[in-house]
């Protein structure tokens, strides 16, 4: 039995895993589970739908601010609403995609939404399942540098731009991977403008799962986070 509450941060960039191993972790562990990376994407596609210019960022910061954002934590079914329109499907798409990295480098966004994922964070620290698995970008950085178990999960750029293509087109054929490598690798390069997630932090446990599959990946987590905390 892990001690509770138990606070686990996971960093890493896209086609790293992170969100499916985290999403699993918490299902396991019988956590919460913040997907804060869908906070970004929500909050991109209230501001797009109310016709706010993106790169008016006082106007895209005061609409996040504004925003009725209501995020399921539940790994079973990690719902995304925006007031009452279930957004979870139209957040997913590429229009969305290509556009989240210039709303989520506007530092009062990230502001807004640091607040929010901390409350979200304290709130789960102290409810019933007693602790949650947040993931995202600046994480084990910034928004809960105090967590009891902080891991930065990396991949291989080959590894990654596979697993994308995989996701998005359903094989990993060069055609595919062509496709994938500018959205992919743009998307990491703009936002690692604001956020570190390619290097660990200090105390951060970097945790490489370009070798590993899926199940071998959330087993390493589980590992590490037993090692860290099991024995205290
Ligand atoms: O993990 P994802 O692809 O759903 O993330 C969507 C975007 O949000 C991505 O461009 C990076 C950004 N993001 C961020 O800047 N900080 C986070 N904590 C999570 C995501």
């Amino acid at each position: 039995e892990l001690p509770r509450p138990l606070v686990i941060a996971v960093d890493g960039p896209s086609g790293s895993g992170k969100s499916s191993v985290s999403r699993e972790v918490a299902r396991r562990l019988g956590l919460e589970y913040l997907d804060t990376g869908a906070m970004y994407r929500a909050a991109t596609w209230s501001v797009l739908e109310a016709g706010v210019d993106l790169a008016d960022q006082a106007a895209v910061a005061q609409a996040v601010r504004d925003l009725d954002l209501r995020m399921g934590t539940d790994p079973a079914a990690p719902g995304v609403h925006v007031g009452s329109t279930d957004v979870a499907g139209p957040i997913r798409e590429t229009r969305i995609s290509s556009q989240v990295s210039a709303v989520a480098t506007n530092l009062e966004v990230r502001a807004e939404l640091k607040r929010r994922q901390r409350e979200l964070i304290e709130g789960a620290r102290d409810g019933v399942r007693s602790g949650v698995v947040a993931e995202g970008r600046d994480i084990t950085t910034v928004v809960a540098p105090d967590a009891d178990v902080r891991i930065l999960l990396t991949a291989s750029e080959e590894a990654r731009l596979a697993r994308r293509a995989r996701e998005l087109h359903g094989a990993a054929e060069a055609h595919h991977l062509e496709a994938t490598r500018d959205q992919v690798l743009r998307r990491d390069r703009d936002d690692a403008t604001v956020s570190s997630f390619h290097v660990a932090a200090d105390g951060v446990l970097q945790l490489d799962s370009s070798e590993l599959d899926f199940e071998q990946t959330v087993q390493a987590v589980l590992q590490a986070i037993a090692a860290t905390v099991g024995t205290r």
